[in-house]
């Protein structure tokens, strides 16, 4: 998938600055021509002669001092890809405002191929409110990023902010140049906790961030699909800022099963990550319930099962994933859940599990189809769960055509 393609590998300057000699090594076994770009910072980390010695080309590092007059364009101009691994807080900063202070910020802001952001810093750094921003402001313009890992960091510490592995980084950059498998697809997503009244200023919520949805949304609209996102929460860095994705938003069962029920009458893939209340109370009281008067006594009654009503009307050749959020007999009970609810998909998570499911950066899954294995993707962050889940999706959507062109009975 990479051959022959030209990919600068932005290297900046931290401890994990060493990881880039192995991301290097297996960009450049996986076919592509690899031209090292280092900061000065990088170069306290690493020895230039390393990263030459198994790049493409010689680590560059200066706007001046190269052969060639003008390295700041042309790097940027004939680049199928550019890699940053790893990016510090200040690359990330400069990128986000758009500051060019040496040859690898000049490259990121004179290019338009697509660019790869590998964060790795101190935790207190990448939750950072600046950071933070930056981050979100490079997701909205389009960069992917590959999200950090909690782990070992530079002396001894222990939390966010390691680089990803470089297997990750290499996989989001074949992500990127492969095919667009979603292309053309029409793709609704769920996403977020719902709330339910209990009167003109109290709900019944759930734990739920809309993370893990969210970064379904976004890995389908990269692999080109046409992405409708049905959210409880805001989304910020979506709304308006990637015209593929559009925005419906919504609070209650009720509205999301409206929402879900009108625009997956026409989608190809329909994805059920929001975590839907199962109760909701009967009667709601349009004004502030006085706290005077005692505790309330709620009476409860069910939501519809949105997705099960999804499932009862899928139209042929739609993929319908449902997720279960589980505590115990994970698989036993996401089967049961892939049954009744006529899916093709389940993603099972252990929301009991340290790092897994609702609110962390990263989640845990078990994939399940009908008549297949079950196929652990081990915690990881919420982007490479999205990616594995329509990884399955689009192995289900091939399979149907193969059937389609070739029955089997
Ligand atoms: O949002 P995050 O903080 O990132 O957390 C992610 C997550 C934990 C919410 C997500 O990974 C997840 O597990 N979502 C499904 C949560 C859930 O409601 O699971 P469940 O096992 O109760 O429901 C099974 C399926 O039926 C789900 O697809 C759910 O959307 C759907 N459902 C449930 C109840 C209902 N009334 N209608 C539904 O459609």
């Amino acid at each position: 998938m990479l051959t022959g393609k030209r990919i600068v590998l932005g290297v900046s300057g931290g401890i994990a600055a060493y990881k880039a000699v192995e991301v290097c090594r297996r960009l450049v076994d996986a076919g592509a021509h690899v031209v090292p770009v280092m900061t000065r910072g990088a170069e306290h980390f690493l020895g230039r002669t390393t990263l030459s010695a198994l790049a493409s080309e010689p680590v560059q590092t200066e706007l001046w001092d190269a052969a060639e007059p003008i390295p700041h364009t042309r790097l940027g101009q004939t680049a199928d890809l550019i890699l940053v691994a790893p990016a510090t807080a200040r690359v990330l900063s400069a990128y986000a405002t758009g500051l060019s202070t040496d040859l690898l910020t000049n490259t990121l802001l004179a290019t338009r191929a697509p660019v790869v952001v590998c964060p790795a810093m101190h935790t207190e750094m990448w939750e950072h409110p600046a950071v933070v921003d930056n981050i979100a402001t490079l997701r909205r313009r389009g960069v992917h990023l590959v999200d950090p890992e909690s782990g070992r960091l530079a002396g001894g510490d222990v939390g966010a902010g390691r680089l990803a592995a470089p297997e990750r980084i290499v996989a989001a950059v074949e992500r990127v140049l492969g095919p667009a498998d979603l292309a053309g697809a029409r793709v609704v997503v769920s996403a977020g906790g719902t709330r339910e009244p209990i009167d003109a200023v109290r709900v019944i919520a759930n734990r739920s961030s809309g993370k893990q949805g969210i970064a379904i949304a976004r890995a389908a609209a990269d692999r080109g699909a046409e992405v409708t996102l049905v959210s409880t929460v805001p989304t910020p860095g979506l709304t308006g800022a990637r015209p593929e994705i559009r925005v419906v938003d919504v609070e209650t069962a009720a509205d999301l099963e409206a929402a879900m029920s009108a625009h997956s009458r026409s989608a190809d893939v329909v994805v059920m990550a929001a975590a839907v209340a199962d109760f909701r109370p009967k009667a709601v009281a349009d004004r502030k319930l006085k706290k005077a008067d005692g505790p309330p006594e709620i009476v409860l009654e069910p939501t519809p099962d949105i997705l099960a009503g999804l499932g009862a009307t899928k139209r042929a050749g739609q993929v319908l994933v449902g997720f279960a959020a589980e505590t115990d007999d994970l698989v036993a009970n996401a089967e049961r859940k892939l049954r009744a609810k006529h899916l093709d998909l389940i993603v099972a998570n252990d929301v009991g599990a340290p790092g897994v499911g609702f609110q962390h950066d990263t989640n845990a899954v078990t994939l399940l189809t009908p008549g297949a294995d079950p196929r652990t993707i081990g915690l990881t962050g919420k982007d490479d769960i999205a990616h594995a889940v329509l990884d399955a999706v689009v192995e289900i959507r091939s399979a149907a055509r193969t059937e389609l062109a070739h029955p089997t009975t």
